[in-house]
């Protein structure tokens, strides 16, 4: 008698459980199902500022896969993010309402998760094959959109080709390059190959030049709405300040290199929607951006925008953070998380000026524009 009421009291709560269950499966399904045949694919191509991983499954010294990286990360550990917490890809993912897309190496972005799209992205990279040479094995831009071409016949192989060119023509991408090609390349050396060939003026003309190829060809490959970030304030990072500026200001070099490229580029992405005829490409002014928290650190609350939170020596702008650099306990009040790339709180201020920035930062129009047409078409 004992057995059969233990047994019936099991039957009856294993029921139960199946009935929530039940419930939580239907509740599951009514609550993601529109937001999956809603939700829109995120296409990432760049350099470190944007790259979310790539580079932890190549031979590179060019990586962020230990601490202190990822610090501020919701999971508190590093992921090859050049960033404390969450970089742009992540922020613009999040005001979108979509999942952050994965590293396209990574070997976890398989089945449907590579319908939300793709993270291409690779630190060190440059517009030119011959930037980043010194960080040996990294996905330098015609890779990169030769892995977007693998990508679609991947995703053709699970939804097919109709709708694989329906996913991407509706997608949003964001293209971040550039800043290598000055930092990295020309100004890497005194008397660098590319700086003997070229004077900065011409040079300029050349890297943008190339960067108009890539823009056509990623519009060839499906492309229809591109976020196209110029270069930040390249002088004004710790690493500059440390290395070439005086008295702790900005260098000059590298702050008319960005002067001279971020102008022709919106130029350039002008042009080329002029004669797509449509306004495929956007310009991001990343220079302003940067320019308004570092010109008045507090007015953002931060307390300097020229010393990094991790590194060494001066300005902690030499060398790499690491374990045993410099690390300031509240990330929030640095504008910079390391030499070179700006802290998760600086990345949301950015953001921010994407999404809502008049035409002073985004040209020709920022991202709640564009998710309010593209809704509509
Ligand atoms: C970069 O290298 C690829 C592969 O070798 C080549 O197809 C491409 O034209 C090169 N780009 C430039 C700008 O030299
Ligand atoms: C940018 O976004 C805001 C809404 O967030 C809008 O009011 C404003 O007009 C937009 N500006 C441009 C130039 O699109």
């Amino acid at each position: 008698m004992g057995s059969s009421s233990s047994s019936s009291s099991w039957s009856s709560s294993s029921s139960f459980t199946s009935w929530i269950m039940l419930g939580l499966l239907v509740l599951t399904l009514a609550s993601f199902a529109p937001l999956a045949a809603e939700a829109r694919a995120f296409f990432v191509f760049g350099d470190s500022l944007v790259d979310n991983g790539n580079n932890n499954y190549l031979a590179t010294t060019a990586r962020a896969d230990s601490p202190p990286y990822g610090i501020d990360f919701p999971t508190r550990l590093p992921t090859g993010r050049f960033s404390n917490g969450l970089n742009i890809p992540d922020l613009i993912s999040e005001a979108i309402g979509t999942e952050s897309p994965m590293p396209y190496l990574s070997p976890f972005l398989k089945g449907e998760k590579l319908l939300a799209g793709a993270n291409f992205a690779s630190a060190g990279i440059g517009i030119l094959n011959d930037t980043g040479i010194q960080f040996v094995n990294i996905i330098r831009m015609y890779k990169q959109l030769e892995y977007f071409q693998q990508y679609q016949q991947r995703v053709t192989g699970l939804i097919g080709a109709e709708q694989t060119q329906r996913l991407v023509n509706e997608a949003l991408v964001l293209m971040t390059v550039g800043g290598n090609d000055f930092v990295n390349n020309y100004y890497l050396v005194p008397f660098s190959a590319r700086s003997r060939q070229f004077s900065l003026p011409d040079y300029v003309v050349y890297v943008i030049s190339e960067y108009r190829k890539l823009l056509v060809r990623v519009y060839e490959l499906g492309a229809r709405r591109v976020l196209v970030t110029g270069t930040g304030p390249l002088g004004c990072v710790p690493s500059e300040i440390a290395q070439r500026g005086i008295n702790g200001q900005c260098s000059v070099e590298l702050q008319r290199a960005a002067g001279l490229f971020n102008p022709q580029l919106v130029q350039m992405i002008t042009e080329l929607n002029r004669e797509i005829g449509s306004d495929v490409f956007v310009a991001a002014n990343a220079y302003q951006m940067n320019m308004d928290f570092i010109n008045n650190p507090q007015a953002f609350g931060f307390v300097t925008s020229k010393v990094a939170c991790c590194g060494q020596g001066p300005y902690n702008g030499i060398g790499l953070c690491t374990v045993i650099s410099n690390l300031c306990p509240n990330r929030d009040i640095y504008a910079f998380w390391d030499a070179f790339h700006p802290s998760e709180r600086a990345n949301r201020i950015i953001v921010q000026q994407m999404l809502r920035g008049t035409t002073k930062y985004m040209h020709p129009m920022n991202l709640s524009t564009i998710m309010l047409l593209d809704s509509r078409t």
